[in-house]
């Protein structure tokens, strides 16, 4: 299959009526995970990649994306590739070249004007070259803590987009990065209201505290795009804590990163079905490969 563009796949979770989940790689072991997990699950995703991931392998983004690219091309189902929270418009434009069809310009923590400028300059760009832009309006809170004080006004974020003319809109509802639990408690009134003022798609961070029935909430409330992260790495980080605990002694790093890879997967398709609302089967090269 060839590789799919963000915007399509945006497009057609819209039109769908469900959601399409954005998923976060770091190490090639997820974009393998994520890729296989789209597979098994007959879902479409996009495989997301943050400038601090991108940070840790140099900066460049070429090589993982080279890597998500190639998967992407010999996956049977729609792979999309986007940069994730991007703090500088010169890394969208590398993303872009690399191969990425969509950006996330963050520059939700500066004040509003500065905002509106960077995005609106973000997203002329990404229109001339074909590619999506999110941007975000109110923050979603910081790495590491709860702090879900940060709130979308809904009549700035319609203004927000009639201003920049971005293509969709992280918001603020009550969602909080980096959470280890799903405790979030969602504000699904302020989700409404924002809906009724912005007419382009939504997009929901932080999912990884939110409980599924508010995810499922959210998407039948107007969210389309669903980042999830930090599920990922939680259930990466207990398969390898597992695998080396039970053998001190172990070296070879396919034994603690194959377990991994399978969790990142496991918890992958749980996410699709969820997100996607499909069901989620088995598939025979998917038993074939547990028992090898
Ligand atoms: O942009 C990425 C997401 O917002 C991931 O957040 O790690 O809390 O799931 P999470
Ligand atoms: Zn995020």
């Amino acid at each position: 299959m060839t590789i799919a563009r963000t915007a399509d796949l945006v497009q057609r979770a819209q039109e769908l009526r469900t959601g399409i989940a954005a998923l976060n790689v770091i190490q090639l072991e997820h974009a393998e995970a994520i890729v296989r997990a789209a597979e098994c699950s007959g879902a479409p995703v996009i495989l997301q990649v943050s400038e601090n991931a991108l940070l840790y392998h140099s900066g460049d983004p070429v090589p993982i994306a080279a890597a998500c690219l190639a998967l992407a091309r010999r996956s049977s189902m729609p792979v999309a590739l986007h940069l994730d929270h991007a703090t500088s418009f010169s890394l969208c434009r590398s993303a872009i070249e690399a191969g990425f069809s969509s950006y996330m310009i963050d520059a939700s923590s500066a004040d509003y004007e500065t905002n509106v400028q960077l995005t609106r300059e973000a997203a002329q760009w990404g229109r001339e070259q074909g590619a999506w832009t999110e941007a975000e309006l109110g923050e979603v809170g910081g790495k590491g803590a709860h702090a879900p004080g940060a709130r979308t006004d809904p009549a700035e974020a319609g203004r927000f987009v009639e201003e920049t003319k971005v293509d969709g809109l992280a918001i603020a509802i009550g969602s909080s990065h980096a959470m280890a639990t799903q405790s979030a408690n969602l504000d699904l009134r302020l989700l409404e209201s924002i809906r009724g003022e912005v007419n382009v798609p939504l997009v929901l961070h932080g999912t990884s505290g939110v409980p599924d029935d508010s995810v499922r909430d959210a998407i039948s409330l107007g969210i389309t795009k669903v980042n999830v992260s930090t599920q990922l790495n939680k259930a990466m980080s207990s398969a390898i804590r597992l695998e080396l605990a039970r053998d001190p002694d172990l070296i070879d790093p396919r034994r603690y990163l194959g377990p991994a890879r399978d969790a990142i997967e496991g918890q992958a398709r749980h996410l699709l079905g969820l997100i996607n609302q499909v069901h989620v089967r088995e598939t025979p090269d998917m038993k074939e490969r547990k028992t090898q």
